[in-house]
């Protein structure tokens, strides 16, 4: 008796089933009611054939998707391709919260509900990325799956005395997800193991978390992201920090001094809105790449410069407000490949210990105020050394050495809108005039090369400094007819 009418059942429960496939084309009324039509019953790790938004609320009905019995637990799948093919499920429960037992580790375990938290505080997924946190495989990818997008274990290095490989997330990487939230406190905050975090391209904004309990932690990445206001004082402390990228967003205000004592690699603040001076512990930066183009800076560049010897290789102060007298020091950063200071209104000559930049490759200092005889030894480093690119256009000298001509001929230097002689594309004569008989500021000359140059021969000081006021102008492109 309960055989046949559990038989007969089963026959109403089929004939619903295949009523409701035959009609998916009903799915569009929001009336239409569907038998339960269970898929992956009982297996939990199944993947579901339709992981819809996950365990998210199902949407707002639309014109064109189809609803469920709001009275039955089921939730009706349209394909996305076509209206007309629809099914039902079992809403995914709101939560289907994993048990500890489902993890890898109880150190997965604990970051799970940190995930699913700051996953409800999204704002904005255009990737969906946020729809494969669902489910205890937050190590997916390291096992070849695509659950947890973003998220990548590594066994933490054994110093915790913890003698098992115990595998936890160890980087974040949600670069170009342009993922938004409000705020990243209590998300990478909350990874004890973390040794990175790469936001670059997301649409975060906030305060940036106390970071100093992730001993393992070195990059961080917040580049072209959405944050504003003062330099992220939570970043400071950092002792363990080696790349630091906060290029391109809307920070502003000053730069803490104590940025500069972190011992990093790279350092880039370029393309936001810091202001005020550059802090004169500068250069006790170990960073071999520190990049502030972009920004508001002003006042002069910190004479510390020598100080960052060992290290520094790239730095670039182009676009700023920078001002004073181009630093005798920059010639002491023997390591330096690439100086820019484009961009600013620096002034004063070239000092000679430019001479000594024996592995520079780019050398930039073109649209500042710079002025005198642009010097020989560092034409020389185009032949003796690694220079390839130096631009000093847009700048006022009067004269250049004789190695310096063949660099121009070869389009190595760039000296167009200066005030040198008989050279074409240059100033206006009286603009040069004006010039020179108010310079912005007087800057000492230095003759001292502070380095070995074999067979040369410092020339007088005062063949390469501003030449003497009051001269009338005479050393100037004056005498000429027309500057062109
Ligand atoms: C269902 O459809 C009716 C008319 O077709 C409409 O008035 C009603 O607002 C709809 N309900 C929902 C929840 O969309
Ligand atoms: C290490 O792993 C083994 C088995 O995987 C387990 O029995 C042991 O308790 C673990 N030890 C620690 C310190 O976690
Ligand atoms: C940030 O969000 C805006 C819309 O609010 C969007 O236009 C922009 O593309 C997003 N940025 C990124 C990097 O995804
Ligand atoms: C940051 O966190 C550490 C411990 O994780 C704590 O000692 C320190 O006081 C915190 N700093 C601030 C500014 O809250
Ligand atoms: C030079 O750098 C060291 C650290 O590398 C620092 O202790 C020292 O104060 C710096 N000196 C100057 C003048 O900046
Ligand atoms: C250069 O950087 C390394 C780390 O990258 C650091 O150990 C070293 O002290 C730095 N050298 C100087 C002179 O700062
Ligand atoms: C040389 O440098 C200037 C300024 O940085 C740049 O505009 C120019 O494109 C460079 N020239 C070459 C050939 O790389």
């Amino acid at each position: 008796m309960a055989a046949s009418r559990h038989a007969r059942l089963l026959a109403f429960a089929l004939a619903l089933v295949l009523v409701s496939l035959q009609h998916c084309v009903v799915c569009q009324s929001n009336h239409t009611h569907f038998s339960m039509i269970s898929r992956h019953r009982g297996d939990p790790n199944a993947p579901s054939r339709r992981p819809i938004r996950g365990s998210e609320p199902a949407p707002a009905p639309s014109p064109d998707s189809c609803y469920c019995d709001p009275t039955s637990e089921d939730e009706c799948y349209c394909e996305p391709t076509s209206q007309d093919d629809c099914w039902c499920a079992p809403t995914p429960s709101p939560s289907p919260s994993p048990s500890p037992k489902d993890f890898l580790n109880s150190k997965i375990a604990v970051l799970y509900p940190v995930i699913q938290a700051f996953k409800q505080t999204i704002t904005s997924d255009p990737l969906g990325i946020t729809k494969t946190w669902v489910g205890p495989e937050i190590c997916s990818s390291r096992f070849g799956g695509d659950m947890y997008k973003g998220f990548y274990c590594e066994s933490p290095p054994k110093s915790s005395g913890d003698k098992n490989s115990t595998l936890t997330v160890a980087s974040i990487d949600f670069n170009g997800y342009g993922l938004g939230a409000p705020s990243l406190a209590g998300f990478i905050d909350a990874f004890p193991d973390l040794a990175l975090f790469h936001a670059n391209s997301n649409n975060f904004s906030g305060v940036i978390p106390n970071l100093t309990g992730l001993p393992f932690f070195y990059e961080l990445d917040l580049s072209n992201n959405k944050f504003s206001g003062d330099f992220p004082a939570n970043v400071v402390p950092l002792g363990g920090l080696l790349f630091l990228d906060l290029r391109f967003n809307k920070f502003a205000g000053v730069v803490p001094s104590p940025v500069f004592d972190i011992s990093l690699v790279a350092l880039f603040l370029n393309n936001n809105g810091f202001s005020g001076e550059i802090p004169n512990n500068f250069g006790s930066t170990t960073a071999e790449y520190l990049v502030v183009a972009n920004n508001q800076f002003t006042g002069p560049i910190p004479k510390s410069i020598y100080n960052t010897s060992a290290n520094l290789s790239e730095v670039l102060f182009l676009n700023n407000r920078l001002s004073g007298c181009l630093p005798y020091e920059i010639g002491l950063v023997e390591g330096l490949t690439v100086f820019d200071a484009g961009g600013n209104e620096i002034t004063g000559p070239i000092p000679l210990s430019f001479g000594c930049l024996a592995s520079v490759e780019e050398l930039n200092l073109a649209g500042n105020q710079l002025y005198g005889h642009i010097p020989d030894v560092l034409c020389l480093l185009a032949k003796n050394g690694k220079l390839q690119n130096l631009s000093l256009s847009d700048n006022y000298f009067h004269s250049v050495g004789r190695h310096c001509l063949e660099l121009v001929r070869s389009r190595v230097l760039d000296v167009r809108l200066n005030c040198i002689l008989d050279f074409p594309h240059q100033r206006p004569v009286l603009e040069c005039a004006r010039f020179y008989a108010d310079p912005p500021q007087h800057c000492p000359f230095v003759p001292h090369i502070p380095c070995d140059l074999p067979g040369f021969r410092p020339p007088l000081a005062a063949a390469a400094a501003l030449p003497a006021k009051g001269g009338g102008g005479g050393v100037l492109p004056a005498k000429r007819g027309g500057g062109n």
